[in-house]
């Protein structure tokens, strides 16, 4: 048995996946099309560490959100796509329009070289051609690398190189509300540095005059005309690469995270019909960018396995006003809507009648992903969202483990605000003290890990499987460490408390405060910075910066601004700190780190007890710092 439709199923279903993982994992696999079955389900040592699942395994996993569906439901809408412009018509792609442009887009692929393997960067808005692209990746089975739109040039370069990419698939240019971001001129900036890129195909969206260069560059309508809209799938192997997705370290770069193709299709659509409920007809909405995991496993690949209608939108919340998100679900009838705190926060800070005038009765299931939800955002979205009468599955999980961990199944699992309950089939939480040490009872507080593998976790950091193994199985020995902290209340309830790490969350973004750092440190004034995150009502971390310039700053507002713009061309908008603040030194320990402790307390406004400082190579900074807080 896997469907779970009462409490009593979950916690059968659990204890199965517990006792017997491999014979539950292999049940909920029999439900896809494999052109050959697996020798093994599962093969795992977290000292390597190494995991593969369903190996000797082959399948396509476009077959199994595409072709499948066809005769079944090939008339019915896979994509809803809700433009940037209110006043754009909405697209409704049906399962067998979607196949046709899959195949075409593979097509245009191979016919620019692209071959099982290569890797392919997709820069592109929340467009279908952005779901077609990735899907004609898998098609062929090459390797798609999906970097998010608002990323600058130098995080694009970074991710290209580090993956070599052949082939960057953009647009003209991009909407966001009432501006137009020029995307291709960005890829253009980006190409001077990025040796391995061959080919740039280039979709049209937005119509700005662009460059193409010969030999190089080609438009995505051209390519099609020639090609035709059926493609065989190539037949890969469970354990071959489905794609890289970057996220932030906690030092140095980002780190290209690795997903194989038959465990991620396996957890990603049995997590979606579990936690969702989804039902047969339903119109789900994930508000989230397919730049990020959740657009990768809970747009995409998730829902279109499951045969579910997607909804796609290209704007953003509050734009033409702080309504949007209430009309689209509206306008076209959203059951099952998904989002994220920091969204749920601002458009909390509107006017009620925002809500008031949309009916919002087709809504049926909540959810939120990213951070911590506070309980007054929750409360909020509980009751003017969801009626007071919808569940609210708070998914706690990660870019490194593919799919949800831990969450309430809706309807199924008593709600608590704040809580992301209990952990899904098959995953295993370990809740670790600070001397390494499980923690074996209830009502307690650590570190969050977990002690058995789950189909969708990560297999290595792309180039790199010293930093897969020092991140993530160093700190507790055979367990994944997840860098987050956790609490496990006495009813063996999980709240997640946030990151333990140098990680800091805004507007649900992973950014790595190192990563920040190295982007202030790019202006010619500054000689050293130390970025911390506080507290934001609405982003739920803001970015906090002290820095150390040279030269005493004369204009330091000027200063500030320069900065903030030097941040968001290294990184992106995303990343420019809230607050900067100019000091003559950090509180440093003799060994020269950082005492992070001390800078968070400050920005955060707390500045009674900043704990022993004695340790301190010079004590002294920590008053002017006080002094100085912003
Ligand atoms: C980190 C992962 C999972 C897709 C989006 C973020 C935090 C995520 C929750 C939640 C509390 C959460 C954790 C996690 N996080 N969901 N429901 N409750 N915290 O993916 O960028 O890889 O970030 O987001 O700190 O480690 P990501």
């Amino acid at each position: 048995m896997t469907t779970i439709r009462t409490f009593e199923d979950y916690q059968q279903v659990y204890r199965n996946s517990v006792e017997d993982p491999e014979s539950f994992w292999a049940a909920v696999a029999e439900d896809f099309q494999w052109h050959r079955k697996w020798d093994t389900v599962l093969e795992w040592d977290f000292h390597k560490p190494e995991v593969k699942w369903f190996s000797g395994g082959q399948l396509n996993i476009t077959e199994n959100c595409l072709d499948r569906h066809l005769a079944t439901r090939g008339d019915q809408t896979a994509i809803i796509w809700e433009s940037n412009d209110p006043a754009e018509e909405s697209r409704y792609i049906t399962y067998r329009e979607a196949y046709h442009e899959v195949c075409r887009v593979a097509n245009m692929l191979k016919a620019n070289g692209v071959e099982k393997g290569d890797r392919v960067c997709i820069y592109m808005p929340m467009i279908p051609e952005t779901a077609y692209a990735m899907l004609a990746c898998a098609r062929i089975g090459a390797v798609h690398s999906v970097v998010f739109a608002g990323f600058s040039s130098g995080s694009l370069i970074d991710r290209i190189n580090d993956a070599g990419c052949k082939v960057v698939m953009t647009t003209d240019g991009s909407y966001r509300g009432d501006k137009v971001i020029q995307l291709k001129s960005i890829v253009d900036e980006a190409l001077e540095k990025c040796p391995t890129v061959e080919r740039v195909l280039v979709a049209r969206r937005t119509g700005t005059r662009v460059n193409m260069k010969p030999g190089r560059d080609a438009w995505w309508d051209d390519e099609l005309k020639t090609v035709s809209s059926e493609c065989p799938a190539t037949v890969v192997d469970s354990e071959d690469l489905l794609f890289i997705l970057y996220t932030s370290g906690s030092t140095g770069k980002p780190k290209g995270m690795v997903h194989t193709c038959g465990g991620y299709m396996v957890y990603t659509n049995y997590t979606f019909r579990t936690v969702f409920q989804y039902q047969e007809g339903q119109v789900y909405w994930c508000t989230a960018d397919v730049g990020w995991i959740t657009g990768h496993s809970y747009i995409v690949y998730g829902p279109l396995s499951a045969g579910a209608i997607t909804l796609m939108f290209e704007g953003v919340p509050s734009w033409p006003d702080m309504g949007r998100f209430w009309h689209v679900a509206e306008k076209h009838r959203v059951n099952i809507f998904y989002t994220a705190p920091t969204a749920i926060r601002s458009l909390e800070k509107a006017p009620l009648s925002y809500v008031k005038q949309y009916d919002l009765h087709s809504i049926k299931v909540l959810g939120t992903v990213g951070e911590p939800i506070n309980e007054e955002a929750w409360h909020w979205y509980h009751e003017h969202i969801g009626r007071g009468q919808c569940p609210v599955v708070d998914t706690w999980w990660q870019t490194e483990t593919g799919g949800f961990m831990i969450s309430p199944i809706a309807n199924i699992t008593k709600l608590k605000p704040a809580f992301a309950t209990l952990p899904l089939p098959g995953v295993q939480p370990a809740v670790m003290d600070e001397n390494g040490k499980e923690l074996m009872t209830n009502n307690i507080e650590g570190r969050l890990a977990i002690k058995f593998p789950w189909p969708s976790m990560a297999r290595t950091i792309y180039g790199d499987h010293q930093r897969f193994k020092d991140t993530y199985f160093s700190t507790f020995k055979g367990k994944y460490f997840t860098g987050d902290g956790c609490r496990r209340d006495k009813e063996g309830y999980y709240r997640i408390t946030g990151r333990v790490d140098d990680i800091i969350i805004v507007s649900g973004h992973n950014l790595g405060t190192a990563e920040i750092e190295s982007a202030i440190d790019e202006h010619s004034a500054v000689c050293e910075s130390a970025v911390v995150g506080y507290p934001h009502d609405i982003k739920g971390q803001g970015v906090y910066a002290y820095v150390i310039c040279y030269d005493k700053p004369h204009e330091e507002e000027n200063l500030r601004k320069e900065i903030r713009e030097m941040v968001a061309k290294i990184i992106g908008p995303i990343a420019k700190p809230d607050k900067i603040q100019f000091v003559s030194g950090l509180p440093k320990t003799r060994s020269g780190k950082i005492m992070r402790r001390i800078l968070r307390k400050v920005a955060e406004g707390d500045t009674g007890n900043l704990g022993d400082v004695t340790t301190l190579l010079d004590p002294a900074v920590v008053d002017e710092i006080k002094a100085g807080a912003l």
